[in-house]
C-alpha cells in the first residue's frame, strides 16, 4: 500500500482526490490537510510515500520544495510553475534520488489532446489555442495551454505563416507563446476545456477535449500516486508516466 498525503484537502480538487485514495485499493489515505495546517510537520506525522498537492499556484512551489525536503514523493496538481521553478525542483529531486510528478492536466484525454496536437504540429504549424476554465481560476493562461503551445513549438519542423497582429483592442490576438496564441476564457460553469485549433492550405483541423466534472482528473492523480514511488526523477507533464 502507498501512504498518500492530501494537502488542499478541503479544496474542490483536494476533495475528490481525497474519495479516489480512499476507493483505490493500492492506495491508502494517511492525512488530509489544508492552509490551516503546517505541510512539514503533517509529513512528518503521517508518514506518507507521497504527498498530493492541490491548493493554490503562490503556494505550490513553495510546498513543493516542502516535500522534497522531507524526502517524500511530490504529486502536484497546482497550476503556475515557472520553467524555472520546475528546473530547480527537478534538480533537488534529483539530489535525493526521489521520484516526482508536475502536472498541468491530470485527466487522461487532456494528455492525448497536448500529444496529438504536437503530432499535427509537424504538418500544420499555424496554430491557436483557446482555453477555458472557472472564474475562480488564479492564473491565466493555464498550465496546459502553456504546455500545449511548448508542445507545438518542440514538435513543429517549419515556422508558421506569418499573420497580422494589428489589434485594434489590446488583446485581441491573445498571449503568445513560441508564436501560438494564447486565448484564455472565464466563465462559471465551466470545469476545464481547450481548444487547439490548426490552419493549413484550404482547410482546418480541431482538436478538442473537456472535463465534464472534476472526477476526470482522479485516473491521473492515482495513477501518479503508484508511479513516482518507482522512479528516481521527478518530470513535468502526466504523459511521462503513461507510456
Ligand atoms: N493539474 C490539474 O489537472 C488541475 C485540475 C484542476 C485544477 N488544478 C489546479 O489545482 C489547484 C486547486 O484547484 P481547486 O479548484 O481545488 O481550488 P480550490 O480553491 O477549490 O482549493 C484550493 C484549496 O487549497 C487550500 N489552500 C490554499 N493555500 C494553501 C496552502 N498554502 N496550504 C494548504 N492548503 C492551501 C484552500 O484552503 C483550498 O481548500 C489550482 O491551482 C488549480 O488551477 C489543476
Amino acid at each position: 500500500m502507498i501512504k498518500v498525503l492530501v494537502n488542499g484537502a478541503s479544496g474542490r480538487m483536494g476533495t475528490e482526490v481525497v474519495n479516489a485514495v480512499t476507493n483505490d485499493p493500492e492506495l491508502e489515505l494517511v492525512g488530509a490537510i489544508d492552509f490551516k495546517d503546517n505541510l512539514a510537520s503533517s509529513i512528518a506525522n503521517t508518514k506518507p510515500g507521497v504527498v498530493v498537492d492541490f491548493t493554490v499556484a503562490s503556494a505550490g512551489y513553495d510546498n513543493a520544495k516542502t516535500i522534497i525536503a522531507a524526502g517524500v514523493c511530490p504529486v502536484i496538481g497546482t497550476s503556475g510553475f515557472q520553467q524555472a521553478q520546475v528546473d530547480e525542483l527537478t534538480a533537488l529531486a534529483a539530489e535525493k534520488n526521489l521520484g516526482g510528478l508536475i502536472a498541468p492536466n491530470f485527466s487522461l484525454g487532456a494528455v492525448l489532446m497536448m500529444k496529438f496536437s504536437a503530432e499535427a504540429a509537424k504538418y500544420l504549424p499555424n496554430a491557436e489555442i483557446i482555453e477555458a476554465h472557472s472564474t475562480q481560476k488564479e492564473d491565466s493562461p493555464s498550465g496546459t495551454g502553456i504546455r500545449t503551445a511548448e508542445l507545438i513549438a518542440e514538435a513543429r519542423t517549419q515556422l508558421p505563416d506569418p499573420t497580422s497582429d494589428k489589434e485594434l483592442l489590446a488583446g485581441a490576438r491573445g498571449a503568445k507563446l513560441n508564436e501560438v496564441p494564447l486565448h484564455s476564457v472565464r466563465l462559471p460553469g465551466v470545469v476545464a476545456q481547450q481548444t487547439v485549433f490548426f490552419g493549413g492550405l484550404s482547410e482546418t483541423l480541431k482538436i478538442e477535449h473537456n472535463s465534464q466534472h472534476r472526477t476526470s482528473f482522479m485516473p491521473g492523480v492515482c495513477l501518479a500516486c503508484k508511479k513516482v514511488v518507482q522512479r528516481q526523477d521527478l518530470v513535468y507533464g502526466l504523459e511521462y508516466l503513461l507510456d
